[in-house]
């Protein structure tokens, strides 16, 4: 009898503490009663506007701009080097999901989705271009029109010691294009002389796929990484119940 009664006293205990400290989860998170693509799909859309705001409660910064921490250093052709620092991407709450579906058996999210990005920061350059020989620095702006990214995403669910199911995301892949449109401006490229400043960026902004491979292409990779980083963060605050009211079959949890 008392057995019972320390029991009962101990799972109430239990249930009272865990209750009392899941975060509610935001009014903007619509979770899926359906795993159908289309709510897949409408609950990202509704999402996005509110994660990309930041939230402070999971510890989640606001993510537009999104301040890059780091410097990308790239070679164009003609024995160009350029280099990118205090760099910064805007443009991540723009990014609309086409269709989001979840291969459940797989354990694995696939987001198609497009973006309208600016990359704005400070460049500076050296080599030659065209007759010119270029050592310059100043301000960089490169605009992607309908950039569009297909974002694979292989996650699990741990239990942790209350017993509570987290996401936790084992692996991610992407694939992007280079948009339908891009457009590179310099300034303060050839000191000096405003018009072959004006020539010298019409040359590059006539390679901006490649341009955009080698300047976009790390700035992505650095986006998506931080984004998933950011997600973890959210599964980490949110329980597995509180995102999906759909019961999981054993094999998808993990205990940890
Ligand atoms: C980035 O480049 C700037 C300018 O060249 C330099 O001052 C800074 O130390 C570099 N930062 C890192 C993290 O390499
Ligand atoms: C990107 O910009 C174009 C032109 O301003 C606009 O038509 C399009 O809807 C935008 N796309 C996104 C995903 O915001
Ligand atoms: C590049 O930016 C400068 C400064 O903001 C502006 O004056 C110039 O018109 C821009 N050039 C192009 C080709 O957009
Ligand atoms: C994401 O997290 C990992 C592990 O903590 C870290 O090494 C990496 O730098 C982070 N990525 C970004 C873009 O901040």
């Amino acid at each position: 009898m008392l057995d019972f009664k320390y029991s009962f006293l101990l799972v109430f205990c239990f249930w009272w503490h865990g209750s009392f400290e899941l975060v509610p989860l935001p009014d903007f998170i619509h979770p899926c009663a359906e795993l159908t693509d289309e709510c897949f799909t409408k609950a990202t859309l509704d999402a996005i506007p509110g994660i990309v705001k930041g939230i402070p409660e999971a510890g989640i910064p606001s993510l537009d701009p999104l301040y890059l921490d780091r410097n990308i250093s790239m070679d164009l052709p003609g024995n160009l080097k350029m280099t990118f620092h205090n760099g910064k991407l805007i443009g991540l709450s723009t990014c609309i999901p086409d269709k989001v579906s979840s291969r459940r058996e797989k354990r694995t999210f696939i987001f198609d989705m497009h973006c309208n990005f600016t990359i704005k920061g400070h460049y500076s350059l050296q080599g030659r271009l065209l007759l010119f020989n270029l050592d310059t620095d100043g301000n960089a702006k490169i605009k992607i029109w309908n950039q569009r990214i297909r974002l694979e995403v292989l996650e699990k669910v741990v239990t942790n010691a209350k017993g509570e199911g987290h996401y936790k995301i084992n692996s991610y892949k992407y694939k992007a294009d280079y948009g339908t449109d891009l457009k590179l401006n310099l300034t303060n490229l050839f000191r000096g002389s405003a018009e072959i400043s004006a020539n010298v960026l019409q040359v590059l902004n006539s390679n901006s796929q490649l341009v955009a491979q080698e300047f976009g292409g790390p700035i992505l990779d650095y986006a998506i990484d931080y984004a998933m980083n950011v997600t973890q963060k959210f599964f980490d605050t949110y329980t597995y119940d509180q995102l999906s009211p759909i019961p999981l079959t054993d094999d998808f949890f993990v205990k940890e």
